[in-house]
């Protein structure tokens, strides 16, 4: 071999090399790449978990507000049932002159109208005052033991309660509920 040749042969070994080291540094670079580019789609993925999960959490929550809601509307309605039954038990005692029974008709409901304004924070307001207005006067009626001044209280508490009714649009069934209420006790007592 001649010197020429050597340098020739010597050049090509050299450019094979340099291209050799220039691809695999280049595929490197463009995996690291790939690398970088699935991380940021791994945590893009993750960002959509979150999201879903503060959804998720969102809906929970609403659903868990509507339930209480539920319950407490229903809370409100068997609260009222219960204001219903007192009133009617109440009468009984006083037209019999039950007077021990009637006061202890008049601390029920007492407790139970604070119910009923604890389960509707609307009514709340009027509840209490209703409360305040009428149970004393119950009260007062109770320990007098006069039948015809009881009569006239326990009418009067009767009425206001159909006055909120009316105001506050409640359903028939109320309306109904308290008839019923009057008409058994007007039977009973002739
Ligand atoms: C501040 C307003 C208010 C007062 C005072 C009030 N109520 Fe009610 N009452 C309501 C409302 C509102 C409803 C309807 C509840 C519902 O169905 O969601 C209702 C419903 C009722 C019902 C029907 C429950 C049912 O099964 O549907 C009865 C019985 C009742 N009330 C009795 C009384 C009696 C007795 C009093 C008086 C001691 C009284 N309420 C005082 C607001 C009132």
């Amino acid at each position: 071999m001649d010197k020429e040749k050597k340098i020739i042969l010597i050049l090509l070994a050299a450019l094979v090399i340099g291209m050799f080291i220039e691809v695999s540094l280049t595929q490197k670079v463009s995996w690291e790449l790939k690398g970088v580019s699935s991380d940021i789609k791994d945590l893009e993925t993750s960002i959509k978990g979150v999201d879903t999960s503060v959804k998720n959490v969102d809906s929970l929550v609403k659903i868990m507000k509507t339930n209480l809601e539920e319950s407490a509307r229903e809370s409100f309605k068997r609260d009222m049932q219960e204001n219903g039954r007192r009133m009617l038990s109440l009468d009984y005692a006083g037209k019999f002159s039950r007077w021990d029974a009637a006061k202890k008709e008049v601390d029920e409901l007492d407790k139970n109208l604070q119910d009923s304004a604890d389960h509707n924070s609307d009514l709340e307001q009027s509840i209490q005052t209703f409360r305040s207005t009428y149970v004393p006067k119950l009260r007062d009626a109770v320990d007098k033991k006069d039948i015809k001044n009881f009569e006239l209280v326990w009418n009067e508490t009767y009425n206001s309660c159909i006055a909120c009714h009316k105001g506050a649009s409640a359903p028939s069934t109320a309306f109904d509920v308290l008839r019923e209420i009057s008409s058994e006790v007007d039977q009973l007592s002739g």
